[in-house]
C-alpha cells in the first residue's frame, strides 16, 4: 500500500514564499512527513516567525532571506541550502507577486516587470541552479506553483496571468529537458484559495469596477462546479503526492486543484 507521503522522509525540500498564506502550509507539510525544509522568501523575521509557529521540527528547517529576482540572490539561497543540508531533493517554486488589479491600458512597465520577474524569472533562476544539482544526483522533483489565471483569461490581472501561463510552458519544457536526468516537473494550478489573500483579491476587484465584494465573491464561487474555493491543504496535498513515491511517474503536468473552477463557459 503506497500513501501520498511515502519516500519524504529526509527529503530537502526548498520551499519558496514560505511565510506566505500557501507557502508556509507546504513548508509545514513537508516538515511533517519527516523532510528538512529550506524556507525562502524576503523577509527573515517573517520567514523565522512562521518557522517558530509552524515548525516542531526547528532543527529540520532553514530560514533563507532572498529576493528571487535576483540572480547572485538565488546562487547565494541554493549555495547556503547546499552547505547546510548537503542535498536538494525539491524545489517548489511558489513565491509570486499579485500586482494591479487595473486593465492592461492602465498597466505600468514597472509593475509588469515586478509581477514578470517574481513569477516567472525567479522560478526559472531557481530551477537552473538546482536542476544542475539534481542531474548529478540522478534525480529531483520540482513543482512550479501556477494558476487557473494560467489556464484561462483573467481581465483586470493582466501580468499575473500571463505570468502563470508563462510558468506552465517553462514546466513542460523543463520536463522534457530533465526527464533523462531523472528529474520530474509539474506544475499546479490552484482555483481560488479561501483566506486572507482572495479577500484582498476580492476587495481590489471590487473597488476596480465599483461593485460590492459580496458580488465580486459570489461571481468567483459561481464559477466553481463544487460552488467553493479550495484550502491551502488541499494545495499542499497535492504538492507532498507529486513528490512522494506515489507520484514517481507522473511529470509534465499542469494539474488544477479547484474545486471545479470555469468548467463552464455558460454564463
Ligand atoms: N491565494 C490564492 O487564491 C491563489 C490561487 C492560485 C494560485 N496561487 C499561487 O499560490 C502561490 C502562493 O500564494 P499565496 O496566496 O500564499 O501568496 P502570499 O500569501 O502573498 O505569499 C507570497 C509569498 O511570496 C514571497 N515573495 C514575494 N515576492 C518575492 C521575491 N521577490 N522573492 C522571494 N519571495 C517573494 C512572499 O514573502 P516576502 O514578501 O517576504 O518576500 C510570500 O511569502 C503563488 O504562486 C500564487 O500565485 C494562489
Amino acid at each position: 500500500m503506497v500513501s501520498a507521503t511515502d519516500g519524504l522522509t529526509g527529503k530537502v525540500a526548498i520551499v519558496t514564499g514560505a511565510s506566505g498564506q500557501i507557502g508556509q502550509v507546504i513548508a509545514r507539510d513537508f516538515l511533517e512527513a519527516g523532510s528538512r525544509v529550506a524556507w525562502v522568501g524576503r523577509r527573515q523575521g517573517e520567514l523565522e516567525s512562521a518557522i517558530d509557529r509552524l515548525s516542531d521540527g526547528r532543527d529540520r528547517s532553514l530560514a533563507v532571506r532572498a529576493d528571487l529576482r535576483s540572480e547572485p540572490d538565488v546562487r547565494r539561497m541554493v549555495r547556503a541550502v547546499l552547505k547546510h543540508f548537503g542535498q536538494i531533493d525539491i524545489l517548489v517554486n511558489n513565491a509570486a507577486q499579485r500586482g494591479p488589479t487595473a486593465p492592461a491600458t492602465q498597466l505600468g512597465l514597472k509593475d509588469w516587470r515586478l509581477v514578470l520577474e517574481t513569477n516567472l524569472t525567479g522560478p526559472f533562476l531557481c530551477a537552473r541552479e538546482c536542476l544542475r544539482h539534481m542531474a548529478r544526483r540522478g534525480e529531483g522533483r520540482i513543482i512550479n506553483m501556477s494558476s487557473m489565471a494560467g489556464r484561462m483569461a483573467y481581465p483586470l490581472r493582466a501580468s499575473y496571468s500571463a505570468s502563470k501561463w508563462g510558468l506552465i510552458g517553462l514546466t513542460l519544457t523543463l520536463a522534457q529537458e530533465a526527464g533523462a536526468s531523472g528529474i520530474q516537473v509539474n506544475a499546479i494550478c490552484p482555483g481560488p484559495v479561501e483566506g486572507p489573500v482572495m479577500s484582498e483579491v476580492i476587495a481590489r476587484r471590487a473597488r476596480a469596477l465599483g461593485v460590492s465584494e459580496r458580488k465580486v465573491r459570489e461571481q468567483f464561487l459561481r464559477r466553481s462546479a463544487l460552488g467553493r474555493m479550495v484550502t491551502a491543504e488541499d494545495v499542499s496535498r497535492l504538492v507532498l503526492f507529486l513528490c512522494s513515491d506515489a507520484g514517481r511517474n507522473i511529470t509534465g503536468q499542469a494539474i488544477e486543484v479547484s474545486a471545479g473552477f470555469g468548467l463552464w463557459s455558460g454564463a
